[in-house]
């Protein structure tokens, strides 16, 4: 086989493996192979699907996708992220592709498909290593980019396969991510959203923690917002906390899933946490910090979830009023604990609980969001709108803002006046008179 020279990459999952996919291309770069845009026919002479294990569909998608590309005559396949650390052998044999690369040995990724003929299965998975062996990196891709801190997960819910395909906490050296936002920043990024499966567990091996990591980002000059995502009640500490209060660039918005608002899940679910204990640690936070908006992940129809169980969730995201979120409906992953259980629940139990939560997650969204109209937020544009003239930004809150802004371009923040709010998104004015920052 003539050795490729283009590639594409097709990103499934979560912000980690966005920022996953472009250091795999940052990495082939480098090795001299030519980036073309993704598109169905395929064009390029590699494709690399970096793949999301977290539940069932996302799983399945991977083997539909490479039935498709082969029927389109795709020349090499490669197989990343977490299906391929999960079930490399798997894929050999149900639909063979050209490299499997699991999300801890894709820094080898050129060196693999250089030697493609031979079907390499890379699924080792030392971190550090990882990241010590890619290039530096390429400019990001616009003002908001993603930098990966910290990777797996000691948890061990028992719905979760993070464990497995992530493998153990790891925290990358605060020096190495403090070079690496330095380079982005000089490539134009004005927000770092800090990633990690259990974020908030960050603590490098000289016991820089996630807060001490912030406070000495938000120095870099050129940095006006930092965020970070996702993170563990159960790590979430004072210090962190008082973050929120002391730095400006560290946007008021905390991603903090619970899962569940019954005590009796959330113990089957070893989340090891109440939901008490949740509830007293939202308190502590809105008290430092009274704006905050709250994010979360719900997971209904965890086996053995009765209709107390449900109201109890309801009831907990009253209480809590959430900003946005994300719920599920639960999806029984091999190697998992929750797998073998034995009470699984119907699934139009399920579908009739999915939709009364999100009525009612949505039906908060949209009241935070009208909230805003006639208020003046700060927004950052991050990427160009469907009209001529028009920007899209993220206030503080995150939440996406619509502004006929001629004068101003991608990576500048301006106070907006919101004038009107959907659900899911604001439209607003520029504030006559206004600077762009
Ligand atoms: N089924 C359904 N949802 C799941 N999640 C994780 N594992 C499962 C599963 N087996 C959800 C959780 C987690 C989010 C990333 O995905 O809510 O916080
Ligand atoms: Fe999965 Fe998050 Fe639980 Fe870790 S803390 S096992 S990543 S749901």
């Amino acid at each position: 086989m003539t050795p490729p020279r283009t590639f594409t990459i097709q990103t499934f999952g979560c912000q980690m493996n966005v920022y996953d996919s472009e250091r795999m291309g940052e990495a082939l770069v480098a090795a001299g192979y030519e980036a073309v845009a993704l598109d169905s026919g395929g064009a390029a002479d590699l494709t690399i699907l970096n793949t999301c294990h977290i539940r069932e569909k996302a799983a399945e998608k991977v083997y539909s996708e490479i039935g498709r590309l082969k029927k389109h005559g795709a020349r090499m396949i490669a197989v990343a992220g977490c299906v391929a650390q999960a079930e490399g052998a798997e894929i050999m044999a149900r639909a063979p592709v050209d490299i499997v690369v699991g999300p801890q040995a894709y820094h080898r990724l050129p060196e693999l498909v250089a030697r493609a003929a031979h079907k390499p299965v890379d699924t080792d998975m030392p971190i550090v290593p990882k990241f010590d062996a890619l290039p530096p990196r390429a400019r990001p891709r616009g003002p908001s980019a993603h930098l990966t801190v910290q990777e797996g997960c000691d948890k061990f819910c028992a719905f979760c396969v993070v464990p497995y395909t992530r493998g153990a906490e790891a925290s990358r050296p605060a020096a190495a991510i403090l070079a690496e936002a330095t380079v982005l920043l000089a490539g134009g990024a004005r927000e770092l959203t800090l990633l990690g499966q259990n974020v908030n567990a960050y603590r490098d091996a000289d016991g820089v923690g996630l807060a001490a990591l912030i406070r000495q980002l938000a120095r870099l000059p050129g940095l006006a917002r930092i965020r970070y995502t996702t993170s563990h009640p159960r790590d979430m500490d004072d210090d962190l906390i008082a973050a929120h209060v002391e730095v400006p660039a560290l946007m008021p918005f905390l991603h903090l899933p619970v899962q569940s608002g019954s005590d009796a899940v959330l113990k089957r679910m070893n989340r090891q946490h109440s939901a008490a204990e949740y509830l007293r640690l939202i308190e502590r936070v809105r008290r430092a910090r009274p704006d905050i908006a709250l994010s979360g992940d719900f997971i209904v129809g965890f086996p053995g979830e009765t209709d107390a169980d449900f109201e109890a969730t309801l009831a907990l995201v009253r209480e809590t009023n959430y900003t946005q979120a994300y719920s599920f409906k639960y999806s029984p992953r091999p190697g998992t604990p929750a797998a073998r259980a034995a009470d699984p629940v119907p699934e139009p139990v399920m579908v009739e609980r999915l939709a009364r939560l999100q009525e009612l997650l949505f039906a908060q969204q949209h009241a935070f969001n009208r909230a805003s109209e006639g208020h003046t937020l700060d927004v950052l544009f991050d990427r160009p709108g469907r009209l001529p003239g028009q920007l899209i930004g993220k206030t503080p809150h995150l939440q996406s803002v619509h502004v006929i802004a001629p004068g101003l371009k991608l990576g500048d923040l301006a106070p907006v006046h919101i004038q009107s709010a959907g659900p899911r998104s604001l439209e607003g004015t520029l504030v006559p008179m206004a600077k762009a920052a």
